[in-house]
């Protein structure tokens, strides 16, 4: 039986925006206009989750002195420069299975999407996720300061904004050295 495989239209565009991506740590200034935020995140809210519980909430910070108040522990002060800061939530109440577990991993995988979305969409973005071991007077004033309700956990943040400069690739492993056929470490390309 033969089977069609039908390349979605626009397939070529998504591997360019994963190519493109790239940690963007500076920012022109720019006041991202509304409707580009909504569809960057769109592509968040349709993330998969476990259970679908859907467990994300997303605060989108533009107002210069909270920027500066999240970007406050060194060494990350890049953050206030974004043009937008997205505070990414975890609702504890509704995340499925083992809570502690899904409750970062779903909102992480949202922001994902979230970040390749902006990429695509002409922004650079970055991830920030050390802000769990950050001093729990810091997370409160953060808390206070965004009115999070206690249910919310704080996952990480995404500075999304049109890049100062070309952002510069990294290296990445190459494929043969991570990808195997049927058991570990055995070649799976010729
Ligand atoms: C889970 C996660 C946490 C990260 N946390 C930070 C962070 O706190 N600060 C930062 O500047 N970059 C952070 N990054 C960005 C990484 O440093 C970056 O992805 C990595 O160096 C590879 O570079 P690239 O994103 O340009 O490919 C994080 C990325 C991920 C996926």
């Amino acid at each position: 039986m033969s089977v069609d495989v039908k390349r979605l239209d626009g397939a070529e565009g998504f591997f360019e925006v994963v190519e493109k991506r790239h940690s963007v740590r500076r920012y022109k200034e720019y006041d991202i206009p509304d409707e580009d935020l909504k569809k960057i995140l769109d592509a968040a809210r349709l993330a998969p989750s476990a259970n679908n519980s859907q467990p994300w909430r997303f605060i989108v910070v533009k107002d210069e002195e909270t920027k500066k108040l999240l970007a406050e522990p060194r060494p990350q002060t890049f953050i206030a420069d974004a043009n937008a800061i997205v505070v990414v939530l975890g609702d504890v109440s509704v995340s499925c299975c083992n809570r502690a577990t899904w409750v970062t991993r779903d909102p992480m995988i949202a922001t994902e999407h979230l970040v390749l979305a902006a990429t695509a969409m002409g922004y650079g973005a970055c991830w920030i996720a050390m802000y769990e071991s950050r001093p729990q007077e810091f997370l409160d004033r953060v808390r206070r300061r965004l009115k999070i309700p206690d249910n919310m956990h704080i996952v990480c943040l995404a500075a999304i904004g049109v890049p100062e400069t070309e952002p510069r690739p990294t290296p990445k492993k190459a494929l043969e050295d991570i990808c195997f056929a049927e058991e570990f470490e055995k070649p799976l390309f010729q």
